[in-house]
């Protein structure tokens, strides 16, 4: 076995890419495509499901070729995906019968307002662990359903399948019209809002006050199991796994443990907490969520604190303000400056998710003197990213009792060595980033490789992990509390200014 490769695809908002990986955790190649955002309104983002198809194909073809190796020595493939993106196509013909609606899509933001009815946003959150909010697949299904002409009768009829991107990807893979197997796995399928948590099936009383009939819905499955073979480009190679990206990055990071957590900067930042195999219930706006299920194992559960911006707060300095003009340049101007002059920067662009839920909420910048400069306000850009997660990381040790020791974290901002020392100082514990910073597919690789045999048990995986850089806080906790108060008053007065 010590010529095993596994290869995980990695479906993701902004990109899809494919990794090759050694039998010793080790990245031997990659291949990464961009695609389209597709804008059709203020508030709605779509993606062209097709055009994802061709550019898996391709970057798959890509890493089997920096690698020089074919798919017949590939031992496993692993899927992870940006999760409640939402399609339906149609079973005959294989094609999508409108866009994808992405996860940051708001367009379903009245429905689920109706949906909630006297009993508001947490009607669901017993069974699903969720709030009510646009975030989620089910609402998006039940727009489509009686947005595109037609629809909902032929789904009635059994010609329409809905899929996140896992159940798009695998079903192609897989054949398609030609036998593609329907699945999702359980941290795909806890996204929609129509799995029950317990049994992990899809429960009936939601999907009738949603209005989804079940016949469009896949079978929920496990997270590491073989789920078929490939065909085409992979052909012959076992598909066996499937995870959505952040609980994949859990995987990657070894979170196998309970009160072990991990935070993933991107566009936004996902904060996930191992509560063992009990889902452990929020009452300070969190998320109840499936960590994953290895086969037929008791499946491990999360608390999640989803920030929708980060990452995209770099962005918008950077293109809609140009103060800078890459996002590296962020670093050393925030250096340039001792503190962040009394400045906040609160990014509720779309609301703020984890832990306020808020879709009246919007952006605002707060403390401004004639003092603060554009370097202050770049200092205010990275510690947003570390005050959202330090709320987070209370409302976990609120709900869970858990005090997390030590934070892991993986991501493109993981970069920032400022923002990562803030992000130390602001929690007061030790700030942890791992040698392979691509935990993402890493854990869908480890997944894969489980249920084929490539590696034997979790401590295998666990002996990979190898620490790169770690950050300790260096704030006193006078300054650490005081600054974390102007934050909260910041926030407040983000909310009220639409819904
Ligand atoms: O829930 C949304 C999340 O899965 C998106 O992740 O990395 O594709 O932006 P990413």
């Amino acid at each position: 076995m010590t010529d095993s490769y596994v290869a995980a695809i990695d479906q993701g908002t902004t990109s899809s890419r494919c990794i090759i990986f050694d039998r010793g955790g080790a990245l031997v190649a990659v291949d990464q495509q961009e695609h389209r955002q597709i804008f059709p309104k203020p508030g709605w983002v779509e993606h062209d499901a097709a055009e994802i198809w061709t550019k898996t194909q391709e970057v798959v073809a890509g890493a089997l070729a920096r690698a020089g190796l074919r798919a017949d020595q590939l031992s496993a493939l692993g899927i992870t995906n940006q999760r409640e993106t939402t399609l339906l196509w149609d079973r005959a013909t294989g094609e999508p019968v409108h866009n994808a609606v992405v996860w940051q899509d708001t367009r379903t933001s009245a429905l689920c307002a109706e949906l909630g009815g006297e009993e508001g946003q947490d009607r669901f959150r017993e069974r699903t662990g969720l709030p009510l909010a646009s975030y989620f697949s089910g609402p998006k299904i039940a727009w489509l359903l009686d947005h595109v002409p037609g629809l909902r009768k032929r789904a009635e009829a059994g010609g329409i399948a809905f899929g996140t991107m896992d159940s798009w990807l695998i079903w192609n893979l897989t054949g398609g019209t030609d036998g593609g197997v329907h699945v999702t796995d359980v941290t795909n399928a806890g996204r929609t809002m129509l799995m029950d948590l317990e049994t992990l099936q899809w429960d009936p009383s939601i999907l009738a006050a949603m209005n989804v009939p079940e016949s469009v819905l896949p079978e929920i499955r496990p997270s590491a199991e073989v789920y078929g073979t490939a065909v085409g480009v992979l052909a012959g190679v076992p598909v066996a796994s499937a995870l959505g990206d952040q609980q994949a990055a859990v995987f990657g990071q070894t979170c196998y443990g309970v009160g072990e957590a991990k935070n993933t900067y991107g566009t936004g930042s996902f904060l996930l907490l191992n509560t063992g195999t009990r889902p452990v219930a929020s009452r300070n706006g969190l998320l109840t969520t499936m960590g994953y299920q290895l086969g037929g194992e008791q499946p491990v559960y999360c608390l999640e604190g989803s920030i929708a911006i980060t990452g995209a707060l770099v962005q918008w300095f950077r293109d809609q303000l140009g103060i800078i003009s890459s996002a590296e340049e962020i670093e050393p101007l925030a250096a340039s400056v001792d503190d962040n002059g009394g400045a906040y920067i609160v990014p509720a662009f779309s609301g703020l998710f984890a832990p306020y839920w808020r879709a009246d909420a919007r952006g605002v910048v707060t403390g401004l003197t004639r003092y603060v400069t554009k370097a202050h306000l770049a200092r205010a850009v990275l510690e947003a990213t570390s005050w959202q997660t330090r709320e987070v990381v209370d409302a976990m040790y609120e709900d869970s009792g858990v005090r997390i020791t030590t934070l892991r974290v993986d991501g493109g901002m993981t970069a920032n060595g400022l923002l990562m020392q803030h992000q130390s100082d602001v929690l007061g514990v030790p700030v942890t980033r791992p040698v392979v910073a691509e935990t993402t597919c890493l854990g869908a690789a480890y997944a894969a490789g489980l249920a084929t045999g490539v590696w034997s048990d979790l401590d295998e995986l666990r002996a990979h992990w190898r620490r790169d850089a770690e950050w300790t806080p260096r704030m006193d906790a006078g300054e650490r509390e005081r600054e974390y108060a102007n934050w909260r008053r910041a926030v407040e007065r983000s909310f009220g200014w639409q819904e």
